[in-house]
């Protein structure tokens, strides 16, 4: 099985990035022969400063493999180190239908948010598709959000092959129910276009912070709250404490008791135990930045390898070849 994923370098992670995308991916190594990469290209369509690029992709390589991507396990590579994707990107927008593109919500919030709608944000999808299709993928661990994405991608794959014969895998994406939408500090889904995240990486006051000011109701400590697995707090101790501790908390909310404070105050302590070994992990990588570069060469290398076969095949499937 051969397994896909990338991750845009347009901001610094955060907890909805780690369990909806990073560690499902991680886990999933174990599974088959897994391929991720910072995509790079993709945060061309809203991000427009070459040196935060350039930045945000050593951010993002230091965080996964701090989080625990091994290297020896898995392929790990920048998406512009294997520029034979914007090729097969074209050769699958002209089977694009417009109206397939136009139904994407991603498209649509984006715009709505402000985001300048270029074409490279329209033809995202597209993209998208064509890192999917280039490396024979079978399962694609995303989040929520970017389901549709990966059904756009097998909507191409179809149509390809029916017009040039069999050429792609079509893949599946992987979504896991427990963590699809990890919710901010407001409530909605975190997100760093919300402002509402909380970084894996980030500081530590700063990050106190932000957690005492999750957004919460009125009601006093001793109100008994039978809604607590509702409460955003317990949501995220869900994630980043042992069981047995969030099971803990939320018992303590649900019969009353328990003030807002002191289960925020235990949030945090709990996200901060949770990450100290990565966090550990991430200072030794910073250090060895060559170690990092090297990674991701090495990672391109085989990418490419890969790549240029499926290429290949594609090319000589529609008579360019
Ligand atoms: P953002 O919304 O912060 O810009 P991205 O769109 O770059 O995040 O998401 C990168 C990956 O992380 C995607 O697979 C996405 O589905 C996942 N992801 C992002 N935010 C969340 C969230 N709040 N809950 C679950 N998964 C998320
Ligand atoms: N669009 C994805 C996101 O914003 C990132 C991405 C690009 C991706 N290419 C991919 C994810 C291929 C999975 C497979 O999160």
């Amino acid at each position: 099985m051969r397994i896909l994923s990338g991750i845009q370098p347009s901001g610094s992670l955060h907890l909805g990035n780690f369990f909806g995308m990073m560690k499902p991916s991680i886990e999933l190594t174990a599974q088959g022969e897994a391929y991720y990469f910072i995509a790079n290209y993709h945060s061309m369509t809203s991000l427009f400063d070459a040196g935060q690029r350039r930045s945000n992709s050593l951010e993002v390589a230091l965080d996964f493999l701090a989080c625990g991507l091994d290297p020896k396990v898995a392929v790990f590579f920048k998406q512009s180190d294997v520029p034979e994707v914007t090729e097969l990107t074209w050769m699958l927008s002209t089977l694009t239908p417009m109206g397939l593109l136009e139904r994407c919500h991603s498209y649509k919030d984006k715009t709505a948010r402000g985001i300048s709608p270029n074409h490279g944000l329209f033809a995202y999808p597209v993209l998208m598709a064509a890192d999917i299709l280039l490396y024979d993928s079978n399962v694609v661990p995303v989040g929520r959000d970017q389901k549709q994405h990966v059904e756009v991608t097998r909507d191409i794959a179809i149509k390809f092959n029916e017009q040039y014969g069999q050429v792609f895998v079509i893949p599946e994406p992987r979504i896991r129910d427990d963590v699809a939408v990890v919710p901010g500090t407001d409530g909605q889904k975190m997100s760093k276009s919300y402002g509402n995240t909380i970084e894996l990486f980030g500081e530590e006051k700063a990050i106190r912070k932000k957690i005492m000011g999750i957004v919460m109701d009125s009601r006093s400590p001793a109100e008994p709250k039978p809604d607590a697995d509702q409460n955003i707090a317990i949501q995220l101790l869900k994630l980043v404490a042992p069981e047995a501790v969030a099971k803990d908390f939320e018992d303590r909310l649900r019969a009353g008791g328990l003030g807002y404070g002191d289960l925020k105050k235990g949030l945090f302590e709990n996200y901060w135990e949770c990450f100290s070994a990565a966090r550990v992990k991430r200072a030794e990588l910073a250090a060895n930045l060559d170690y990092v570069t090297e990674i991701l060469s090495k990672g391109a290398e085989r990418a490419r390898g890969v790549a240029a076969e499926v290429l290949q095949r594609a090319k000589r499937a529609c008579g360019l070849d």
